[in-house]
């Protein structure tokens, strides 16, 4: 066992995750204009627009998306204006997946407060996310380069098609870990690899090196949602902000399933039919679940992989010059990993 991490998350932490500010020290004014460029943003003379922006812009959200592209920036040596911004714009896209995302699942909890579905309704949920993401788009097209809006409706497009996927194997117990891990690639690692190469493009990287951050940041958001899907079992409910047992109570095979079904056979199959397959959820069949996670070590397994792809993220680095960004890039895998929200 690891003495940190999402595997021990309720059982007992010896060690806290590395604190996320000091790691985003190096960016730490950059990171404040992009909250100011947030709530600048989400100004409308339909008061509602605002009122829900700043409702979500207070939530404690970890910026993790908006820190990658600011430090990739900075390692090219980029110091003007549109990186903010552009950090805004993944934000902002960000945001809106997650309040369509919430309602999808119909989860009523997202960083430790009512979902914007749960506290404002479905109607108004759908317009506040389409609103967003056409917003975004506005945002970056104040900046008189298509190619980057290119990438940024590119990763979006993909973000929705592995939503769309994912529900197309709702209730599959069946799915396999190459299925998943493309649901995975999709719907998280291609935003953080666009990240990742926004920031280079902006920092004027060689093409090489744009596709070396591309690649970690790709890298680092398969580890980001596999170990979110850990935390889904793992996790203390008021430190991550958000209900465990959503994944299967949702019908949602992830990877710690996905192995208990490949390593204890009947006694899982006959479990994760009846969450998964035929939704039936009780605390009793919730227990007996994690009990045979435990018992399998398929937290564990599910872990090891995660940290293949934290170590994958971490190569992409190799030959960079030595900076405080370069070190923060360094610390976000172990990060990613230790996290416990
Ligand atoms: C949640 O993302 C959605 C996933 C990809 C797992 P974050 O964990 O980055 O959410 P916030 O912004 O910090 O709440
Ligand atoms: C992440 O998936 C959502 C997107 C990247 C669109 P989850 O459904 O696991 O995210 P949480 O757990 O609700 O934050
Ligand atoms: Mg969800
Ligand atoms: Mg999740």
């Amino acid at each position: 066992m690891l003495k940190s991490g999402p595997r021990v998350a309720t059982v007992s932490r010896t060690s806290s995750p590395p604190d996320l500010a000091e790691i985003f020290d190096p960016i730490r004014q950059d990171l404040e204009s992009v909250e100011r460029q947030f709530v600048r943003h989400i100004e409308s003379r339909v008061e509602l627009i605002p009122e829900i922006g700043r409702y979500l812009q207070t939530s404690g959200g970890k910026r993790v998306r908006p820190a990658l592209l600011l430090m990739c920036a900075r390692l090219g040596g980029y110091r003007g204006d549109n990186a903010t911004l552009y950090a805004a714009v993944v934000e902002f896209i960000h945001t809106a997946t997650l309040v369509h995302d919430d309602m999808i699942d119909d989860s009523v909890i997202r960083r430790g407060r009512k979902t914007v579905h749960s506290r404002w309704g479905n109607d108004i949920t759908v317009l506040l996310g389409d609103y967003l993401y056409i917003k975004s788009m506005g945002m970056a097209l104040t900046v008189d380069s298509l190619e980057l809006v290119r990438l940024l409706c590119d990763v979006t497009r993909r973000m929705i098609e592995g939503e769309l996927y994912q529900l197309t194997k709702v209730g599959d117990v069946d799915i396999s870990e190459e299925e998943h891990l493309e649901i995975i690639r999709r719907k998280t690692a291609h935003l953080f690899g666009g990240c990742a190469r926004i920031g280079a493009m902006l920092g004027k990287l060689s093409e090489a090196r744009q596709l070396a951050l591309r690649d970690y940041g790709i890298n680092l958001g398969i580890a980001f949602q596999l170990v979110d899907d850990l935390l889904d079992y793992t996790a203390d409910e008021s430190v991550l902000g958000k209900p465990v047992g959503g994944d299967v109570r949702e019908g949602k095979m992830t990877l710690p399933a996905i192995y208990l079904l490949q390593k204890a056979g009947d006694s899982a199959r006959v479990l994760l039919d009846a969450m998964v397959r035929d939704r039936r959820f009780t605390p009793d069949a919730w227990s007996e679940l994690r009990a045979l996670l435990t018992e399998h070590q398929v937290l564990d397994l599910a872990f090891e992989r995660a940290a293949g792809f934290a170590a994958a993220a971490k190569r992409s680095l190799q030959g960079f010059p030595p900076t405080p960004e370069l070190d923060a890039l360094m610390a976000l895998p172990d990060y990613v990993l230790a996290r416990d929200r």
